[in-house]
C-alpha cells in the first residue's frame, strides 16, 4: 500500500465516521415539537466523486407541489451543507422533504408529534431495549450531530434526575430488576442565544434469566406426617422451577373424597426464577388416609422430581394437649375440695368432736354408763379452751 492509497483510505474512514454516522437514512421520521431537529443527506461515495456540492432542498406537504427551501423560508430553518436544521421543529413542519444533488434525490417523510407537557419525555418517542437480569446494561447519553453545541447533559430515570452536568452521562452495570424504567437523556444546547433541549428516552425492560434450571422440590423426599384421626391436615409442596414446568399431586382421588388440592401459588424470585407451592388438604383424616403415599411431582422437559408424604397415626406416648389440660383442671378441683374440707373441719371442729363423742357415748351406753361425768367435763374444758382462744 503506497502513501496515496493510505491517505485515501484514511480519508474514506474519516468521512464515514463523521458524516455517514449521523446522516438520516430512515425514510419515515418522527420528531417532537420544540426540539432542535435535522435531516441529513446520506451521500453515496459515487455522488461525492462527482464533487457536486450544491444540493437543493424541497418540501411538499399534503397535495401541495414541491416548494424550494432557502434560508429566507423560515427563521427556524438553517440550510447547511447536506443538512437541513430546524431550530426548533414545529407541528407545521410536517411533510415530505427532498434533497437533490446531481441526479440523486433522497426523500423523507417527517411527522411531528406534540410534546407531553406532564412528563419529562414523550411516550411515543421512546426506544425500547430489553436486557436479561445480571447481564450487562449500558445506557449512554450521546448525540453525535449536536456534540459540539451541547452545553450539558442530564440523565433522568422515570423523570427523577440521576446524573447531571456530565459531558456524556452513562450507566454501566449488571442489570437488576429494579433497573427497569424510562431513562431520559436531556441534552441542553445554545443556538443564537437561545437554550434548547433534546430528549432521548430509553424504555429499559429487564427480563428474567433465560437460563433453564433443573426443577427441584424443596424439603426431604419422604415425609412422615403424624396425624390424629378426625383432624384436618395440610401437606405443603413447593418447588423451584421454570415458568412452564408443572407441579401436581398424585393420589387415588376416587376413594379419597376428603382430599382437596389447593390452588397453586407462583411467584418470581428476585433472581428471576419461579417458586411454586401447592398444598393438599386432607379433611377429617380417616383410617384409609394413613400409610398411603401422597406424591407431589414437578415435571419439566429436563426431568422430574417427586416427593412423598405418608400420614401416620400420632403416637400416644406423649400426652395430647387437650388431655393434659383436662387433667390439670381435675387436679386443681381436687385441691380446692381438700382445702374446703379442711376449712370446714377447723370451723366446726368442736361440733365434730361433740358429734364424735356422741357417737362414742352411744357406744358406751351400750357397754355401760361408768365414764359419763368424765366426758361431760372434757367437753366443757374444750369449749372453754376455744372461747379463750377466740377472745
Ligand atoms: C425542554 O424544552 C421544552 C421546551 O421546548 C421545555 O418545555 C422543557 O421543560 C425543557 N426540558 C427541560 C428538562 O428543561
Ligand atoms: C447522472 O447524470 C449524469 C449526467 O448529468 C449521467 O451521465 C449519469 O449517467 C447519471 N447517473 C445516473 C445514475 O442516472
Ligand atoms: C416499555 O416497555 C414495556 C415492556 O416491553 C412495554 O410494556 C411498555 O408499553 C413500553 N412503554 C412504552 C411507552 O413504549
Ligand atoms: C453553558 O452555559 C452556561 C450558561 O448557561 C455558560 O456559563 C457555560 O459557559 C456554558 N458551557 C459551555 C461549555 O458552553
Ligand atoms: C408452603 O411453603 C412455602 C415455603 O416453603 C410457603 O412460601 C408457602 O406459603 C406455604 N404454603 C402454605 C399453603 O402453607
Ligand atoms: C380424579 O381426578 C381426575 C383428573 O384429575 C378427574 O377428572 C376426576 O374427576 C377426579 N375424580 C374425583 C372423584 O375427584
Ligand atoms: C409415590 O412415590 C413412590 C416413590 O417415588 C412410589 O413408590 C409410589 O408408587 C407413588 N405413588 C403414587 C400413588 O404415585
Amino acid at each position: 500500500m503506497n502513501c496515496r492509497e493510505l491517505t485515501l483510505t484514511l480519508w474514506v474512514l474519516i468521512f464515514v465516521s463523521t458524516t455517514e454516522s449521523s446522516c438520516t437514512s430512515r425514510p419515515h421520521i418522527t420528531a417532537v415539537e420544540g426540539e432542535p431537529f435535522y435531516l441529513k443527506y446520506c451521500s453515496s461515495s459515487h455522488a461525492h466523486a462527482i464533487e457536486a456540492n450544491t444540493g437543493r432542498w424541497q418540501k411538499s406537504s399534503g397535495s401541495q407541489k414541491r416548494v424550494e427551501l432557502n434560508p429566507s423560508s423560515s427563521p427556524r430553518l438553517c440550510l447547511q451543507d447536506h443538512a437541513l436544521e430546524f431550530w426548533p421543529v414545529e407541528l407545521n413542519d410536517m411533510g415530505s422533504y427532498f434533497f437533490q444533488m446531481g441526479n440523486h434525490t433522497q426523500e423523507w417523510n417527517l411527522n411531528v408529534i406534540r410534546r407531553n407537557k406532564h412528563s419529562c419525555f414523550t411516550e411515543k418517542q421512546v426506544t425500547s431495549k430489553a436486557v436479561r437480569v445480571k447481564k450487562f446494561l449500558q445506557i449512554t447519553c450521546e448525540n453525535s450531530y449536536y456534540q459540539k453545541l451541547v452545553n450539558s447533559t442530564s440523565l433522568y430515570k422515570n423523570c427523577k434526575k440521576l446524573l447531571e452536568n456530565k459531558e456524556n452521562p452513562m450507566i454501566k452495570k449488571n442489570a437488576e430488576f429494579e433497573d427497569q424504567g424510562y431513562y431520559s437523556c436531556v441534552h441542553f444546547l445554545h443556538h443564537d442565544g437561545k437554550l434548547f433541549n433534546i430528549t432521548k428516552t430509553f424504555n429499559i425492560t429487564v427480563l428474567g434469566d433465560s437460563g433453564y434450571i433443573v426443577p427441584v422440590l424443596l424439603g426431604s423426599k419422604l415425609n412422615h406426617v403424624a396425624v390424629e384421626l378426625g383432624k384436618d391436615v395440610s401437606l405443603n409442596c413447593s418447588a423451584l422451577l421454570n415458568q412452564k414446568d408443572i407441579l401436581y399431586w398424585m393420589y387415588d382421588n376416587g376413594s379419597d373424597l376428603n382430599v382437596h388440592e389447593e390452588k397453586e401459588i407462583r411467584i418470581m424470585t428476585s433472581e428471576g426464577r419461579w417458586h411454586a407451592s401447592k398444598a393438599l388438604r386432607i379433611e377429617n383424616v380417616a383410617e384409609h388416609n394413613l400409610n398411603f403415599a401422597y406424591n407431589c411431582t414437578v415435571t419439566s422437559t429436563g426431568g422430574t422430581d417427586t416427593k412423598s408424604f405418608i400420614l401416620v397415626r400420632k403416637a400416644m406416648a406423649d400426652i395430647p394437649g387437650h388431655i393434659f389440660t383436662r387433667g390439670m383442671i381435675i387436679a386443681v378441683l381436687a385441691l380446692v375440695a381438700v382445702v374446703c374440707l379442711v376449712t370446714v373441719c377447723v370451723i366446726y371442729r368442736v361440733d365434730l368432736v361433740l358429734f364424735y363423742r356422741h357417737l362414742m357415748r352411744r357406744d358406751e351406753t351400750l357397754t355401760g354408763n361408768t365414764r359419763n361425768s368424765g366426758i361431760s367435763y372434757l367437753t366443757l374444758s374444750v369449749r372453754n379452751q376455744i372461747n379463750r382462744h377466740k377472745s
